[in-house]
């Protein structure tokens, strides 16, 4: 495997990607029940934008770097902001949080996060980052397998969230397929999002029928182009499909992408949109 996501920390996907899970949290942690939540592809939890992979792409300067300092942000996405600005105290964006790290943030002390990622050494600074949290266990295998072994949580009530780093391209949409038929079978009631890149939108098309067809009732997507979905070659976009997602989710997405698309575009021809695949009460 090659991928490494310090190359891409803080940009224009992860910030859509992050936004999009801290909405889902709060919306989750509003009820008093505990909650099981588990990050499939986790990543090294935190990432210094000095540092050389980031600098080499410098992709997070036309992601969070457009926002750090931005005012007047609506409610979603200042909380956001607040949860990487809380990461860098003097003011200077030097450090962003990867998805453990914004989930533990929004996590009470009574919820469970579930970390898996293959790279020892992400897995190996994972531990690092949450070794005096006890909420937050760390394992270094493969997250779709672990989703078989771990579901449904105790707690009952939760969060998966699957966030790989499609190396294998379109043939990525067959293996979450088959997680997501297995993960249903076992946990009906979880809440799932799926992180998806968009280079053509055509190619989407299987994935958005497949989940249309069920199993989950309600799948909501959302998506976020920065550029036209016309070229093969760079990333255009990505999206987020959300199988049962909580109440209202998709008005507080439409409302936050508006603002996301205006502050994120690459392009006049930049869109957004909110849908869903399946609404079968
Ligand atoms: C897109 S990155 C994750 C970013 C992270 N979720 C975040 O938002 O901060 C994908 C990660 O998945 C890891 N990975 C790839 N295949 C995996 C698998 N089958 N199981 C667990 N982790 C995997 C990669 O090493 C990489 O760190």
């Amino acid at each position: 495997m090659n991928y490494r996501h310090a190359f891409h920390a803080g940009n224009f996907a992860d910030v859509f990607k992050h936004a999009i899970l801290l909405a889902l949290l709060d919306a989750l942690t509003a009820k008093d029940k505990s909650l099981g939540c588990f990050d499939t592809h986790a990543g090294s939890g935190s990432y210094v934008l000095d540092d050389a992979e980031p600098q080499k792409t410098g992709e997070w300067r036309d992601g969070i770097g457009r926002l750090f300092g931005a005012k007047g942000l609506p409610p979603p996405l200042r909380r956001y902001v607040d949860a990487v600005r809380a990461l860098n105290p003097d003011g200077t964006l030097r450090r962003y949080p990867g998805s453990p790290l914004l989930a533990a943030g929004a996590l009470r002390a009574n919820d469970r996060l579930v970390l898996c990622e293959l790279q020892h050494g992400e897995a190996a600074a994972l531990r690092a980052l949450f070794r005096n949290d006890r909420r937050v266990h760390v394992h270094a295998r493969d997250g779709y397998a672990a989703l078989n072994a771990l579901l449904p949580p105790p707690e009952k009530r939760g969060l998966v969230l699957i966030d790989p780093p499609f190396e294998a391209q379109e043939g990525e949409f067959a293996t979450i397929e088959a997680a997501l038929a297995k993960a249903h079978a076992r946990w009906p009631g979880g809440v799932y999002a799926v992180w998806y890149p968009v280079k053509l939108r055509r190619t989407i098309a299987p994935f958005h029928r497949h989940l249309a067809a069920g199993p989950f009732d309600r799948v909501l997507a959302a998506e976020l182009l920065v550029l036209p979905d016309d070229s093969p070659l760079r990333l255009n976009g990505c999206g987020m499909a959300i199988a049962n997602p909580p109440w209202k989710l998709d008005a507080a997405l439409s409302a936050m992408l508006r603002v996301l698309c205006r502050l994120l575009a690459q392009s006049p021809r930049a869109s957004q949109r909110v849908w869903w695949l399946r609404d079968e009460p």
